[in-house]
């Protein structure tokens, strides 16, 4: 465990992140021989996304190590659900819905200007750690289609033509 501690923190995860997700682990009591191993584990991996921002393989062989459990459960719980990354986020993180709702109503071309004008393709994050780009799945708002979010806040009924003035409320 402590070597890969050491790797994570060689590669930037600083030390005090370990120490809070440890305390929350604590917390947690986890117990893979309980009926709630799958539940606990999930809220682990929530709460180390939070703090580190991505889980990288590194961080997920120390969940699974701290664990006492194989790291193949841990990346498959964390391939299997949308919510969770391995790559790092950028301050602003577009995630631009391709549903069927949202692609028939030309969101592939708002992608593309996306990264276009930001020179990243989706699942990557800008040089300066600003931008980032997602592609997700619906997110239950195909009336509005197509639809986006930065960060928190949702964007619908979007043209690739908009995409210049939305990149405009983040220049700071
Ligand atoms: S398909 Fe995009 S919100 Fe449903």
């Amino acid at each position: 465990m402590e070597a890969a501690k050491e790797t994570c923190c060689q590669n930037g995860l600083a030390k005090e992140m370990f120490e809070q997700l440890e305390h929350f682990i604590v917390s947690v009591n986890f117990d893979p021989c309980s009926p709630r191993r799958k539940g606990d584990l999930i809220s682990i991996l929530h709460k180390a996304q939070h703090i580190f921002g991505y889980l990288p393989k590194e961080l997920q062989i120390w969940i699974a190590k701290r664990l006492n459990i194989q790291h193949s459960e841990v990346s498959g719980v964390v391939s299997f659900y949308n919510y969770f990354t391995t790559t790092p986020k950028g301050k602003y993180n577009v995630a631009v819905c391709l549903g069927t709702a949202c692609f028939v109503q030309g969101a592939d071309k708002v992608l593309a200007e996306f990264e276009r004008q930001l020179g990243i393709k989706g699942g990557e994050v800008t040089e300066d750690m600003k931008f980032s780009i997602d592609v997700v799945r619906c997110i239950g708002a195909c009336g509005l289609a197509p639809v986006l979010t930065v960060n928190e806040k949702v964007y619908g009924k979007v043209a690739h033509t908009d995409v210049a003035k939305i990149l405009e409320e983040y220049k700071d």
